[in-house]
């Protein structure tokens, strides 16, 4: 990591907003001694929750196992996270309740109650299992936002296969990758999607991978484009309705142990290549259920809609497990915010009423530039709770969403987590938390957020790391096929406990404020991208010697992408390298990795050790004076660098 000095001026921030109190009167969690109890004994509340919000087959033996850093909860402890999701439901009134409202692109839409859904699931869970998936075995799902992504996630959880989801944006390389390192012996996707009014054909790019998956037996497609033509593998291809036709819709859902594997799913880390976060059952069913329950407010009369991908983790907790387990009713929409005009969310949320929305900043801000009469010309009176996930929200942006979208009347829950943590860990209690606009505010009962100095020591004030002390049920178990990079990666920088790789800052009356990553992951869009994926997928073309990639502030995605590259000799920088470059990058890893700027350069600014200097480079893409240089080799490099950029970027 390199060090990197964590200043924190905005702590200035005067603004409040008490929860309104209409809304606390009727909160699911009013008790602001919560905090105070889950200390006395973090396992004891857990536990405690494990037993009133959950259905087990067998209760837990101990509640907690802490060898540091590996925890297992719930020891002894047997469920199935599907039966929580579904059949708990279908046993009673809400079988004819909506669980999933979906909308297509291009206007079609479905619903399916739980007993659709269970039946669906059901019917699926026995297809998978006569194609001889067996407990333990992974599944890789490669699905756009459409039901059968549920489906296939909760048939998989309903026999105890491993769900392995790869974002359909993802390149064909990206998810062969994945697909091996996990070894699934199963593929499920679809022909194609809408977006953006156009067909994105996933299967070609799931042929592209599977020319290098030896080890996937069957492919079970899914029929969305009805005009595509597309090609099926005999033998190994099969369509998703020949699989479900006469497929039982009886079968029952396995006894799970709490520790079993629910699912892996990939992140980016420091290095070159993805790491796969491994979720277990019981602590990541409880963290999410209890989450969504608290944090989200959610009522039996609520229309949730959680508007990421089901390939991110808020897809996996926040569409489907969460308020699924709660027996809710969620929305789905299948395509852009901008399609077929800007304002195609705000019709959503005034056409089903949506009650609680759940977004990012990201978002938020591009709906800003697109400028207020788009939310305008709709009734969003419906809404009672925003969210906000994925990246530091800045105040300017909060208040845009609390005024335009949440009428002035709705609560924010911004809330920071990750991948790793499962669940929300730095986040309001809506009915509780007085809120300050771009401050998370504070560590969620049960878990014990701190911010240190560099070497462990608690900030009661100012800027330092985040970091977690001790378990909690929903974090990641290990990194899958590699336990020690789990130690390294998490349990390492600080003895005994976990970093997030995130700065972060406490205010004088203890809120947290989010500061970015700290390490070489940038944040676009709320993605997350390892800079030096992007650097090992440049130097593979044959036109690069050396790149550096560095995140800069970008208005609308938080950070963008730059990279500064060196060429092979005698080779020119033109611009028709450059639109090759950035094609290159995207098709190695995915569209969400496309630099906005490559900037060609002799030499990059390195230490005598040879180590290039990122934090300079992000001086000069941002265009602030240089830090300190005196650790470099070359001092002369940087200043014509500097010189140069300026120049470019004004011509
Ligand atoms: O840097 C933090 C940022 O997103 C990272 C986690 O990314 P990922 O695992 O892809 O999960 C995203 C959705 C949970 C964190 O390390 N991040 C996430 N939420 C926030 C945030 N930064 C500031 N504020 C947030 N609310």
């Amino acid at each position: 990591m390199e060090a990197k000095a964590i200043a924190f001026e905005s702590l200035r921030e005067e603004r409040l907003f008490p929860p309104p109190p209409a809304f606390a009167e009727q909160a699911n969690l009013r008790d602001p001694e919560i905090y105070k109890k889950a200390a006395q004994d973090p396992a004891a509340f857990w536990a405690k929750l494990a037993e009133e919000e959950l259905v087990w087959y067998r209760k837990w033996d101990k509640v907690l196992e802490w060898e540091p850093p590996f925890a297992k909860w719930f020891i002894g402890g047997k469920l199935n996270a599907c039966y929580n999701c579904l059949d708990r439901h279908v046993q009673t009134w809400r079988r004819n309740k909506a669980a999933i409202i979906w909308e297509g692109e291009p206007g079609d839409t479905r619903v399916l109650t739980y007993q659709d859904l269970f039946r669906e699931v059901n019917k699926l869970a026995s297809a998978l299992k006569k194609l001889g998936v067996v407990k333990g075995d992974r599944v890789a799902i490669y699905l756009p936002m459409i039901p059968e992504a549920v489906i296939a996630m909760l048939a998989c959880a309903r026999i105890g296969a491993v769900h392995s989801i790869v974002f359909g944006g993802f390149s064909a390389e990206a998810l062969r990758d994945r697909i091996n390192d996990a070894q699934a012996k199963i593929l499920i996707t679809a022909d194609g999607y809408y977006r953006r009014g156009a067909v994105v054909e996933a299967k070609k790019n799931a042929d592209q991978a599977l020319k290098e998956c030896p080890g996937v037996e069957k492919v079970i497609v899914v029929n969305r484009i009805l005009k595509t033509q597309i090609s099926m593998e005999p033998g190994r291809d099969l369509w998703w309705q020949e699989v479900m036709e006469g497929a039982s819709a009886d079968c029952p859902a396995e006894e799970m142990d709490a520790e079993d594997m629910l699912f892996i799913l990939y992140t980016s880390g420091t290095t070159g290549k993805p790491k796969g976060v491994v979720h277990t059952t019981g602590g990541y069913l409880l963290g999410t259920h209890v989450t969504t329950k608290w944090v989200f407010d959610l009522k039996e009369e609520d229309l949730y809609w959680c508007t990421a991908d089901i390939g991110w983790i808020t897809g996996h907790s926040y569409v489907v497990y969460g308020p699924l387990s709660l027996g809710a009713s969620v929305l789905m929409y299948e395509g852009t915010p901008d399609y077929p005009d800007r304002d195609r969310w705000w019709d959503l949320v005034e056409k089903y009423r949506v009650t609680v929305l759940y977004t990012a900043p990201t978002a938020i801000r591009t709906c800003m530039r697109w400028g207020t009469d788009y939310p305008a010309r709709h009734d969003l009176s419906s809404l009672r709770l925003l969210g906000s996930v994925g990246e530091p929200i800045n105040p300017e942006a909060w208040m845009w969403y609390y005024k335009y979208i949440g009428g002035e009347r709705c609560p924010i829950a911004d809330t920071w987590w990750q991948t790793e943590t499962g669940m929300h860990i730095v986040t309001p209690l809506p009915g509780i938390t007085a809120l300050k606009p771009g401050s998370a505010t504070f560590g969620f009962p049960g878990v014990e957020v701190d911010v240190v100095d560099d070497v462990g020591n608690s900030i009661k004030e100012g800027g330092g790391y985040l970091v977690i002390r001790g378990p909690w049920p929903s974090m990641l178990r290990t990194i899958y096929g590699d336990p020690q990079r789990y130690v390294d990666q998490y349990w390492s920088r600080f003895p005994g406990m976990y970093f997030t790789g995130d700065g972060a800052a406490r205010d004088k009356d203890g809120y947290l404020w989010l500061l970015g990553r700290v390490d070489d992951v940038i944040n676009v869009s709320g993605h997350r991208i390892s800079t030096m994926e992007v650097e090992s997928a440049l130097v593979e073309h044959p036109a690069v010697a050396e790149a550096a990639a560095i995140g800069k502030a970008h208005e609308v995605k938080g950070q963008a992408l730059a990279v500064f590259v060196t060429l092979k000799e005698g080779i020119k920088g033109t611009p028709e390298l450059v639109q090759e470059l950035k094609a290159h990058v995207a098709a190695k890893i995915g569209a969400l990795a496309r630099p906005d700027d490559i900037f060609f350069t002799a030499e990059l600014p390195k230490t005598r050790s040879g180590k290039i200097m990122r934090r300079l480079l992000r001086d000069i893409a941002e265009g602030r004076a240089l830090g300190d240089t005196t650790t470099l080799a070359d001092p002369g490099v940087i200043a014509e660098l500097k010189e140069r950029y300026a120049e470019e970027e004004r011509g």
